[in-house]
């Protein structure tokens, strides 16, 4: 995998040999965007069955579940992480069920191809994604992007920055105002330098000039990913999006989240069930001006990772599945329902 920690400075590819070096990986951001730490946690598990000793069925099915629990508690808010751990241990639970007398030699290979077909799925949901969301971009919008939600994010391609690929790719001319994403910086280090990469004119703000920029007019649309959307289409993601989404709501700016219906989690009613995860304040007090760090000796810090943005402030959610407008309640059931 690409270690997301290292850019713009260095692409850096490197590879990771257990389930262990995997848990910790998507825990300090070396890997992060909700469906590439969902890959990387099947993948993870596939790991966990090359190391697994066990010599039957049954301890094999328990050391993935051990693996599988460390997985889901590296981060707990972006849901596609459980979500993929756990269609990956369905396959082998059926495959057990339907025939108790599988040998392990057949079990491993299973736990592998299934996670290799996550990762293959991912990366056609992005393009349809990008396909139905670019319908609603037009030419010469100005779009502020906030944290990184493009190929690195997932599999390939991207959630929101996937739209504005392909909403590029059809011959729009486009503009993005890239959040800068404090603290971790997933826009200024991360979108920014996709963005250079495919040749899609951009610009980097700091978080707080969004509101300069929408009440101006100068933006035509609001577009971010999400990490978990809650039955009732209250979206949870990268901090600072709520501000934004207020900001844009206020202004009467379309606010679009884009997400595969992965990323929707219908057992839970509404957003403020969602877990949020806080991380440690050193990622705010670390931040460096000039080579100095910018707080005091001592300082104390918050550092929730993500905020709920409430349904009324989100104008559509784009999925795989098509575009999702209010009453989310009714109609995120529906998209969701096409899978089955
Ligand atoms: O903490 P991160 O960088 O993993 O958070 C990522 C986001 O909030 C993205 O917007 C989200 O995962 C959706 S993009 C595929």
């Amino acid at each position: 995998m690409i270690d997301q920690r290292r850019l713009p400075a260095a692409l850096e590819v490197i590879a990771l040999h257990t389930v262990g070096e995997v848990v910790e990986a998507i825990r300090n951001m070396t890997v992060r965007g909700a469906p590439a730490i969902g890959a990387a946690a099947a993948f993870g598990l596939a790991l966990a069955a090359n190391e697994s000793p066990a010599w039957s069925a049954e301890d094999f099915l328990a050391d993935l579940e051990t693996a599988a629990q460390s997985l889901k508690a590296s981060r707990p808010t972006a849901v596609n992480l459980a979500w993929a751990v756990d269609r990956v241990l369905t396959v082998i639970r059926e495959q057990l069920f339907k025939n108790q007398e599988t040998i392990l030699d057949d079990l491993r290979p299973m736990v592998l191809a299934e996670a290799q077909k996550i990762a293959d799925e991912d990366v056609e949901i992005n393009k349809r994604m990008g396909q139905y969301g670019a319908a609603l971009i037009e030419d010469g919008d100005t779009i502020i992007h906030h944290c990184n939600t493009g190929a690195l994010a997932v599999v390939d391609w991207g959630t929101a920055l996937g739209v504005i690929r392909t909403a590029h790719e059809q011959g729009k001319h486009l503009h993005v105002l890239v959040d800068e994403t404090r603290p971790r910086l997933q826009g200024s280090r991360l979108t920014a330098w996709e963005l250079g990469q495919y040749g899609i004119p951009y610009e980097i703000i700091s978080d707080n000039m969004a509101g300069y920029f929408l009440r101006s007019g100068q933006v035509q649309k609001v577009l971010f990913g999400a990490d978990r959307i809650s039955a009732n289409g209250d979206v949870a993601n990268k901090i600072g999006t709520y501000m934004l989404a207020l900001a844009a709501h206020e202004n009467g700016i379309p606010v679009y989240s884009v997400a595969p219906t992965s990323t929707i989690d219908l057992s839970l009613a509404n957003g403020s069930l969602i877990p949020i995860e806080e991380r440690d304040p050193d990622e705010v007090l670390g931040i460096q001006f000039h080579g100095e760090r910018v707080t005091p000796e001592g300082a104390r810090a918050r550092n929730p990772a993500f905020d709920v943005t409430p349904n009324r402030l989100i104008t559509a959610i784009v999925t795989e599945n098509g575009i999702v407008r209010p009453p989310f309640d009714v109609n995120l059931r529906k998209i969701v329902k096409r899978n089955l």
